[in-house]
């Protein structure tokens, strides 16, 4: 991912998200030299994802996939590539949050190994309020 997707990648957070990353969250994002990738098919943006690496451990800051593509495994491809790309940096521990309401995504986390170790308590922004997010890990 680079500035020049942005567009692109805004675009397809906003329709999957209720409250979508900005694309000036992404810039910085790049700019903090988080691992940011795309996937791409036939020249239209299937989806993407953001890492972070620390000593020891990565943490997976976004993963999407956009709502024409959903349901065709891609996400857990790309899931699966992130495990892999984890591993290379000499992660021993992939983490991610989760809202707990986020159906699709928990369904995915639990069938690829990850498991909830902690709650965050009012994370997210929700409409009239606040929500929860889940802390999951699994071990690489
Ligand atoms: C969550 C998301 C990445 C899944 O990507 P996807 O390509 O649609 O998922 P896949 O086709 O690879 O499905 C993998 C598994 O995810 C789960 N899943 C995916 N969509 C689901 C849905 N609508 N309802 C329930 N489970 C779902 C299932 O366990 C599925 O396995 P199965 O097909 O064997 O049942 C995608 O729905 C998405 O981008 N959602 C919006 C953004 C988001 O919530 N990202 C995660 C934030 S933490």
């Amino acid at each position: 991912m680079a500035d020049r997707d942005l567009p692109a990648v805004v675009a397809v957070e906003g329709r999957i998200y209720e409250f979508p990353w900005t694309e000036g969250n992404f810039r910085d994002a790049l700019r903090s030299g988080y691992d940011a990738v795309l996937v791409e098919f036939g020249g239209s943006l299937v989806g993407y994802r953001v890492m972070m690496y620390g000593p020891g451990e990565a943490h997976l800051l976004n993963l999407s996939i956009a709502a024409e593509w959903q349901r065709r495994g891609f996400g857990r491809q790309l899931l699966l590539a992130c495990l892999h790309d984890a591993r290379q940096a000499d992660a021993q521990t992939l983490f991610l949050e989760v809202r707990p309401s986020n159906v699709a995504g928990i369904a995915l986390y639990e069938g690829t190994g990850f498991s909830r170790i902690g709650v965050r308590r009012g994370y997210y922004p929700a409409v009239g309020g606040r929500e929860d997010a889940w802390v999951m890990s699994r071990p690489l």
